[in-house]
């Protein structure tokens, strides 16, 4: 799938989420052009977690719809495979497998999904484990890496499936703060490689250099979005002024 140049390359329109009768996300509208990169932030339990596991299609919606790069996720099964390959994901938690090594963790996804030979996935591996500074973890077992290597790691697994689009929920915020800046640096880098990315993160410097527009979450919607400057300099909601004052006040 192809998203012409004037089509945003996700698309989420009037998009509604319950868990049981909680109401998690309430009327989402939201248009990402290719290589547009965006925070998103607000309070706990605001349903920035669920949004972005929408759009690989972690989580279902009850309402409203979901494209992404000219696939409706409201589809079948196979629409979902489609996103699937298209998107790259990096959690909190790295998710790696312990009893592979960090070259087998890379090659194994594109070996099973995209059909890789063994030797095509190891050159890829290592193409993006080098991109991420890590080339001589190889043959190692992710628990002989500190934490920021494990996650440069998830993030050069998921870059090895060749992903339009990124996806990262708070990849920093299970690390020793300084292991932040070298994961922080690796995302700046394919920021400026041009990948379309949406960060849910708290790290307000990061979002202030790097984003094109920065989303503020409360209670399940979008309550404010803007550029950068506009978004930390003159907030407009009181939720949003209310939550970067606490926000500031913690750095
Ligand atoms: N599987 C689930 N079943 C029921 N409720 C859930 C489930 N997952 C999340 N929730 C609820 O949905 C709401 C939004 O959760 P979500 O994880 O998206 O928030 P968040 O903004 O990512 O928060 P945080 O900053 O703590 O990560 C919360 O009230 C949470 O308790
Ligand atoms: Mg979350």
């Amino acid at each position: 799938m192809t998203t012409p140049a004037d089509q945003p390359i996700i698309r989420l329109q009037g998009v509604e989420k319950w868990y049981g009768n909680f109401q998690v996300l309430t009327d989402i509208n939201l248009d990402v052009r290719a290589g547009e990169r965006i925070v998103i932030c607000g309070p706990s339990g605001s349903g920035k977690s669920t949004m972005i596991r929408c759009i690989n299609r972690l989580e279902a919606i009850q309402k409203g719809r979901i494209t992404v790069d000219g696939t409706d996720l409201t589809g079948d099964s196979k629409a979902i495979d489609t996103v699937r390959k298209e998107v790259g994901m990096v959690f909190q938690q790295f998710n790696l497998f312990p009893h592979l090594t960090i070259l087998e963790n890379c090659m194994l996804a594109p070996m099973r999904s995209r059909g890789l030979s063994k030797e095509e996935a190891q050159e890829r591996a290592m193409k993006y484990l080098t991109r991420v500074r890590i080339p001589d973890q190889a043959g190692k077992y992710p628990s002989q890496l500190s934490g920021g290597q494990q996650q440069r790691v998830a993030i050069a697994r998921a870059l090895c499936m060749a992903p339009k689009i990124m996806l990262f929920d708070e990849p920093t915020s299970a690390l020793d703060p300084e292991m932040v800046k070298e994961v922080l640096d690796t995302m700046i880098g394919l920021a400026e490689d041009g990948m379309t990315m949406l960060c849910v993160t708290h790290e307000m410097g990061f979002a202030r250099s790097v984003a094109d527009r920065v989303i503020f979450m409360a209670d399940g919607k979008i309550i404010e979005q803007g550029p950068p400057a506009e978004f930390f300099d003159s907030p407009r909601h009181p939720k949003t002024q209310q939550f970067l004052g606490q926000i500031l006040s913690n750095h």
